[in-house]
């Protein structure tokens, strides 16, 4: 049995799309990506994959589910071959696995060896050994605090200081290499410190493990960070440096910043939701990441050339995660740390407070790139302007920017107003004929392409019952509405009742229902019948009142039936019946 907080963890580190994209030439369309069906053959791509709902759904066959549903298909694995399949691929441990798994055995020591290399480099600090490093932190204002919370170290300036030690522990050569703690020398082959009079930075993962290194360079030459390579434990692009400590601030989202000396030293300032890369660019893993902790996030990338454009990358990246972005503008300052040294952490808190959303970023973005002294200018500018204008839902907020942005330009609002809307005109188009051809689409095939006689029926039904599972999936948080008013025994089709009231047994015990959990409780089917359902259902947009009418529509039925019915029963039928009623009059009121 694989415990459920291992598949909740092993989600955070796979990415469907990037998944899939190992099997199936993907395109990308907006926020979904589509392709040549793997499990059917086709000619037109009707496989799609959902990066938000991290799910995929063909539409010719009906075929859906989760990452672990696919490569249970792909590869032709059992569930738990499944999983471990992909926590090899994503570089974790399955626990509880068999002990002669020679892979799992090497990450457990690698892990090991790294915690002892963490030791050591913090011992080294604050020993007279590593006065030099110790003076360098300091210099940089972190507190002896800072310093032992974030386990930050000192590597001596020697060719084998950390190797004699791992030696002394027991670790063979052959495992500090593997950890990267340690590189081969190309004239004899000897192990040797990688990390030599640097101060080190200790990665460190959702699990407290230390999985890597990052070390900065005291002066002289040489790259100023030198990072760990990936290894059986590591991945850079799907970690996030500090998010152990983050991902339980009291902070509202988490704050990104480009470098690890941006991280510590604001949360030495209170600022604990602080996190960065790993010394490469943002990642669709890490941004996937990020989303599972946080529903914000602010950008606060160094101020120069560089993190503007990183900003600009960062921001279509998390388009597509549902994550509401903000941007930082640091002024006068190059960087977070550097800001907070020279007006206070008081002043960054106000920066913070104060900063621009994603539109203004965008919007200041657009100014820049024209000139807007010129007709030409102004013109194209508009033109831009009026298209971002356009993919604001909010028309309050649309307004507000619209109003703004045409005054700043001494232009008449109604002219921008015009193109606007003639923008959304277009845009409306598109997505409306989309949602029909894709609602058409699943209604027609229904599961695995057959159609479903029972469904067919019941069509006006079965179309209640499935949206009323496709908003629990959205919205876990409806359990409580939904279960006073309705029940499985009151749904009409057998797989939608079954599928609700397994929903709704995870729900009442408040564990997760998301793709990823259920794919170990849902078969195959099941599974494709809710990936067709989350893969029509818009987005997560749904209203009490939609849930209200859908549970009216069932219980019209009941009513429907109850006429003929009531005539058969007998007394305690009866009984039954009137309190049944009585009791859901008095909800009603
Ligand atoms: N980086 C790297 N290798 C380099 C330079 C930078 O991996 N040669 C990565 C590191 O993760 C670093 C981040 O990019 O933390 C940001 O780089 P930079 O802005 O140059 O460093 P700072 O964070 O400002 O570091 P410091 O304040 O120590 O100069
Ligand atoms: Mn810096």
């Amino acid at each position: 049995m694989i415990p459920e907080t291992f598949i909740q963890e092993l989600r955070f580190h796979i990415d469907i799309e990037q998944l899939v994209s190992s099997y199936v030439r993907l395109q990308r369309r907006g926020r979904v990506a589509v392709g040549l069906c793997p499990f059917h053959n086709e000619k037109t791509p009707s496989f799609t994959v959902y990066p938000e709902s991290q799910s995929f759904y063909c539409f010719g066959c009906g075929a859906g589910g989760d990452a672990i549903t696919f490569i249970r298909r792909a590869e032709n694995l059992d569930y738990p071959e499944a999983v471990r399949f992909l926590a090899d691929r994503a570089g974790l441990r399955v626990p509880d696995e068999g002990s002669d798994d020679a892979g799992a055995r090497l990450r457990l020591r690698i892990l090991e060896c790294n915690r002892a290399a963490a030791r050591f480099y913090y011992d080294t600090l604050v020993s007279p050994a590593g006065a030099r490093g110790l003076h360098y932190l300091r210099e940089r204002a972190l507190s002896d605090a800072t310093i032992r919370r974030f386990g930050l170290g000192y590597a001596p300036a020697e060719w084998n200081a950390l190797t004699h030690h791992l030696h002394s522990l027991g670790f063979s050569e052959e495992e500090m290499l593997a950890a990267r703690v340690a590189a081969s020398s190309k004239k004899d082959g000897r192990a040797y410190d990688l990390f030599r009079d640097r101060v080190i930075f200790p990665i460190i993962d959702l699990r407290g493990g230390v999985i890597g290194f990052g070390g900065r360079i005291l002066e002289g030459e040489g790259p100023k960070y030198l990072n760990s390579p990936d290894t059986p434990v590591f991945k850079k692009s799907r970690n996030l440096f500090a998010l152990n400590r983050a991902k339980s601030s009291k902070q509202q989202g988490l704050l990104l910043a480009e470098g690890y000396m941006d991280v510590i030293a604001l949360h030495q300032a209170g600022f604990d939701h602080a996190i960065a890369t790993l010394g490469t660019s943002l990642t669709a893993e890490q941004t996937q990441l990020i989303s599972r902790y946080a529903r914000e996030v602010t950008i606060a990338y160094d101020s120069d050339g560089a993190g503007q454009k990183a900003t600009r990358r960062a921001l279509s990246l998390f388009q597509q995660t549902g994550v509401k972005v903000r941007v930082l503008k640091i002024e006068g300052a190059k960087d977070p740390d550097e800001y907070m040294k020279k007006f206070g952490p008081a002043r960054f808190r106000l920066l913070l407070q104060n900063c621009a959303n994603a539109t203004e970023f965008e919007i200041n973005r657009l100014r820049q790139a024209y000139d807007l002294e010129t007709a030409d200018g102004k013109v194209s500018f508009l033109g831009e302007f009026a298209a971002l204008m356009a993919s604001i839902r909010n028309p309050v907020e649309r307004d507000v920017y619209i109003k703004k942005t045409a005054g700043e330009l001494a232009v008449s609002p109604d002219a921008v107003l015009q193109m606007v809307a003639s923008n959304l005109k277009r845009r409306r188009g598109g997505e409306e004929k989309k949602q029909q051809r894709d609602m058409h689409m699943y209604v027609g095939a229904g599961a695995h392409g057959a159609l479903d006689p029972e469904r067919e029926r019941n069509l006006k039904y079965a179309l209640a019952e499935e949206r009323i599972i496709a908003l629990l999936l959205q919205n876990p948080d409806y359990y409580e509405y939904i279960a006073e008013r309705i029940g499985p025994e009151q749904f009409v089709t057998g797989k939608n009742r079954e599928v609700f009231s397994r929903l709704c047994e995870r729900l009442r015990a408040g564990q997760s229902v998301e793709l990823f959990s259920l794919s170990g409780v849902l078969n195959d089917e099941e599974m494709s019948l809710v990936s067709g359902l989350l893969a029509c259902s818009p987005t997560a947009h749904h209203s009490r009142e939609e849930a209200e009418d859908c549970i009216r529509v069932l219980r019209g039925r009941e009513n429907e039936r109850s006429s003929n019915e009531v005539a058969a029963m007998d007394e305690e039928q009866l009984r039954d019946y009137f309190q049944k009623i009585a009791s859901e009059k008095k909800q009603r009121l």
